[in-house]
């Protein structure tokens, strides 16, 4: 098969498109002719040699995919030859074919198309379980979503309306306010121009949120512990901002009684993956389905520009997913 090959690790320059092998498939695995991936920061890490795939996950980068199944394992029960599905992957997405749990492959909900299905696995699956699993965030309760125009962000945003946050704040450059707030965010604060800790605190009145998703770490630290009210939680989902907090002043994690927390997915066991996926799958279906949550697409790239792709990302031009065509 085609797929996107790295000649060495390094800049965009360093991918091109050439032939591999074909994945196997296990007994409980389906082949999935690929139509469609997505980038992840993680792809642009894992180009660059800094973050290497999972012991036994394909070499080849990609998170996610949709396409359609060509082959069943010996032992699949869910899946038949024909179904349209998108899924959550290790790795192998930028690929003409890619080896998937049959259980891990959610059908794609009617009515997307194969380039909405493939924005939809690792972001809204990152948000659900911060969200919802690790956050444990409840209908009335305030929550701070930073890098609210990332693919994290706006599956985040969205899912935080639907469980009836009271109050959504986000951080983002100003040019990707409007889509915040179109998503449901009730306040979007520019981090370049203003301090978010002073203005989390005077948009809830000296409270502070329940919730923080974070993908920062360092820099903004002592900010989100800050920002939080009592009992609040943080879930920590990236290091943007670096890994060395330089002076901390934690007192307010004993006295506010809060929770920090850290969390890869692309580490978590297969179990553990199916689980969230099928948690996930019922909870949103319905809501794919009507409308209320979707999935949001930046921009469009053939993989033959996928050197593009990354370096629109890697500029902080997206908002929302940006989606790869497979050919
Ligand atoms: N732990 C996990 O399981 C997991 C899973 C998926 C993704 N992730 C991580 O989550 C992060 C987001 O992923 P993604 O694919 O959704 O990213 P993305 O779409 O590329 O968006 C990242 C955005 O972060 C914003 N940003 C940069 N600096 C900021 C700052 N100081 N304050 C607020 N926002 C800032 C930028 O938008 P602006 O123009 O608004 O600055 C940038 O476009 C990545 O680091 C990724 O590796 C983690």
């Amino acid at each position: 098969m085609k797929a996107v090959l790295l000649k060495e690790f390094g800049g965009v320059d360093q991918l091109y498109i050439g032939t591999t092998e074909d994945p196997d498939i296990g007994p409980n695995d389906v082949l999935v002719k690929v139509e469609a991936s997505a980038l992840n920061r993680a792809d642009t890490l894992q180009r660059r040699g800094l973050y290497p795939p999972p012991p036994g996950a394909s070499e080849i980068i990609g998170l996610e995919m949709s396409g359609v199944i060509t082959q069943v394992g010996t032992s699949v029960t869910t899946k038949k030859i024909g179904d349209r599905v998108c899924g959550l992957l290790a790795g192998g997405g930028y690929a003409q074919y890619v080896s998937i749990n049959e259980h891990l492959a959610l059908p794609i909900p009617g009515g997307l198309d194969f380039l909405q299905a493939a924005a939809i696995p690792e972001v809204f699956l990152t948000a659900f379980q911060a969200l919802v699993l690790l956050a444990d965030l409840k209908e009335g309760e305030r929550v701070l979503i930073h890098a609210g125009a990332s693919g994290v962000g706006t599956a985040a945003i969205q899912l935080a309306k639907k469980i009836g946050a009271s109050q959504i704040i986000v951080t983002a450059s100003k040019g990707k306010h409007e889509l915040c707030l179109s998503l449901g965010a009730d306040h979007a604060i520019d981090y370049k121009s203003e301090d978010f800790e002073s203005a989390v605190s005077d948009l809830t009145d000296g409270q502070g949120v329940d919730v923080v998703i974070d993908f920062l770490a360092a820099s903004y630290f002592q900010k989100n512990i800050n920002s939080m009210g009592f009992d609040g939680r943080m879930v920590m989902l990236a290091l943007m901002g670096g890994v060395q907090v330089e002076s901390l002043q934690i007192s307010n994690i004993l006295f506010k009684r809060l929770k920090i927390m850290g969390s890869t997915l692309r580490a978590r066991s297969l179990d553990y993956k199916i689980d969230l996926a099928q948690s996930f799958y019922k909870m949103a279906l319905p809501s794919f389905i009507d409308g209320s949550l979707s999935p949001i697409i930046d921009s469009v790239y053939d993989w033959s520009e996928v050197a593009a792709a990354h370096t629109f990302m890697e500029a902080n031009k997206n908002a929302g997913k940006i989606i790869l065509k497979i050919s």
